[in-house]
């Protein structure tokens, strides 16, 4: 999708989206359209009842042609409420109206009534960048088109401050790239994303400035990563640790770390899932495709910070080389598990993941993700995902990030109560704690991996994948977290 940005000018033809404010009030852009149609907007906005509800649309044909053919309201609720990724919402609504209308090409009038939150070059950005984040689908296995397949592929935005317009929204456009990645990496099926393809995909990163180191099986043996080892040894794709790093900040300084789960496909293992909804955990990777996305999100933007990615990249299969339920590994900790049940895999990833990265960066914290639990699904469903930290001022960075981008999470309890319940009898601990408190033992079970650094863990097993769609996402992978943890880095760890 192609972004232009240019001074308001009265458009001779083709199709125009316009902000409408709660209480159905005109720009003065917008009424400059009004009048060269003789009154004709504000008369069908009126007989419509359009009142510029939240996120709300409305396609206008306007006969006899004139100024423009076609007029695409969107609603942005009040304008004073009208925040960053408010408008990100509304330039999504827009999107989504324009694309059912079967429209290819857009020029959008970025100005609202009154007093708003947000204006000039700041929300034409924030508008296009909606629009950016919404035009998404994922059609590479389609050999036919859809009947209902026409895509925004170019966007002219009229607002004040067009130069500044154009420098924010590079910015975001990185941010949206970031977030296709993601998406694309979720949706990718597992025959075709396995750890060695998905390892070259972040190998492509490295176009953007970002250093790739892989780990083979090789390498980990040596560092004693018998924990994420065990989980892939019964598949035929070999494992990969892959190793991300961003340079942006200033030279020594501390970096930021961010871990995630890339399990390709999760089967359970020997400990074997029921085949209802299986086809799902080709999503099991949605963490490490959110680090990956987020990586490039900030070199592509250039993000003034020192960043470390690190996802472990296995597949959860049975098989005749299978780890069995009550098997004994040796973390790279020093730290011994006793796997009662292969399909709580994914915790044993990240226990080598997290030491390793903590043993190796020593960075000012870690954050990981990794879709992890069912259990935090019955407990939060898909509308926020699952908080578990060390760490009070992270803990309420990453909650107002949450705010801020509507990648909403909620913080749940750690306590040596329930890091109790995975003491074991026969090593230092097991991968499961029983039918209570799932996604709790699973966060005590990655906390013993994290040598007391500031850390926090999302759960996204309900957000990464089919979670609710709204204005900027209708894919399956959502690509969530990338916006969330770019937000993070954006308000507090930049030089
Ligand atoms: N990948 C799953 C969790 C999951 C479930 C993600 C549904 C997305 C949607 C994870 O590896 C898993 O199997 N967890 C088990 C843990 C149990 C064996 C303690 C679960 O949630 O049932
Ligand atoms: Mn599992
Ligand atoms: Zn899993």
């Amino acid at each position: 999708m192609k972004v232009s940005f240019s001074p308001f000018s009265l458009p001779k033809s083709g199709a125009l989206g316009i902000l409408v404010a709660e209480g159905g009030k005109l720009s003065a852009d917008a009424e400059a359209v009004d009048k060269a149609l003789g009154g004709a907007l504000a008369n069908a906005l009126k007989v419509a009842g359009f009142k510029g509800e939240r996120d709300k649309t409305l396609d206008l044909i306007v006969p006899g042609g004139g100024a423009v053919e076609r007029i695409i309201a969107v609603g942005t609720g009040k304008a004073d409420e009208l925040d960053e990724v408010r408008a990100e919402y509304a330039g999504g609504s827009l999107a989504g109206a324009a694309q059912a209308a079967g429209l290819t090409a857009i020029t959008v009038c970025a100005s609202l009534a009154g007093k708003p939150k947000l204006a000039g070059a700041e929300l034409a950005a924030r508008i296009a960048s909606g629009m950016r984040l919404r035009v998404y689908s994922f059609e590479k296995y389609k050999t036919k088109k859809a009947p209902n397949g026409k895509q925004l592929t170019s966007v002219k935005v009229l607002a004040e401050g067009a130069a500044a317009a154009r420098k924010t929204f590079a910015g975001l456009e990185a941010v949206a790239a970031g977030v296709h990645l993601a998406r694309d990496l979720v949706n990718e099926p597992s025959n075709h994303l396995h750890p060695g393809s998905f390892a070259n995909e972040i190998n492509k990163l490295s176009k953007l400035g970002v250093k790739v180191e892989l780990l083979d099986e090789k390498a980990m043996k040596k560092l004693g990563m018998g924990s994420l080892l065990g989980v892939a040894q019964g598949s035929a794709h070999k494992p990969y640790l892959a190793v991300m790093t961003w340079e942006g900040g200033k030279k020594g300084d501390q970096p930021v770390a961010f871990v995630g789960k890339g399990v390709t496909f999760d089967t359970g293992g020997i400990s074997i899932k029921p085949a209802g909804g299986m086809e799902d955990m080709k999503g099991d990777m949605g963490g490490a495709a959110c680090v990956t996305g987020l990586m490039a999100a900030l070199a592509g933007r250039k993000a003034k910070v020192n960043a470390i990615g690190v996802v472990g990249l296995v597949e959860n299969m049975p098989g005749h080389n299978a780890q069995r339920p009550g098997d004994v590994v040796t973390s790279m900790s020093g730290q011994t598990i006793a796997v009662l049940n292969t399909d709580a895999e994914g915790r044993l990833v990240l226990a080598d993941a997290l030491w390793y990265t903590q043993d190796r960066f020593k960075p000012k914290f870690m954050v990981n993700l990794a879709t992890l639990t069912g259990a935090i699904l019955i407990a939060l469903g898909k509308e926020h995902a699952g908080l578990f930290s060390n760490d009070d001022k992270l803990s309420d960075q990453l909650s107002k990030a949450g705010q801020a981008t509507l990648e909403k999470v909620w913080r749940m309890p750690l306590t040596p109560e329930y890091d109790k319940m995975i003491d074991s009898d026969i090593a230092d601990m097991k991968n499961i704690g029983g039918r209570h408190a799932g996604s709790i033992t699973a966060g005590q079970f990655l906390q013993r991996f994290v040598n007391n650094v500031p850390w926090a863990h999302l759960d996204v097993a309900g957000t990464a994948m089919d979670s609710t769609k709204n204005a900027i996402n209708q894919s399956w992978g959502s690509g969530w977290g990338v916006r969330l943890l770019d937000k993070l880095v954006r308000d507090h760890y930049e030089s």
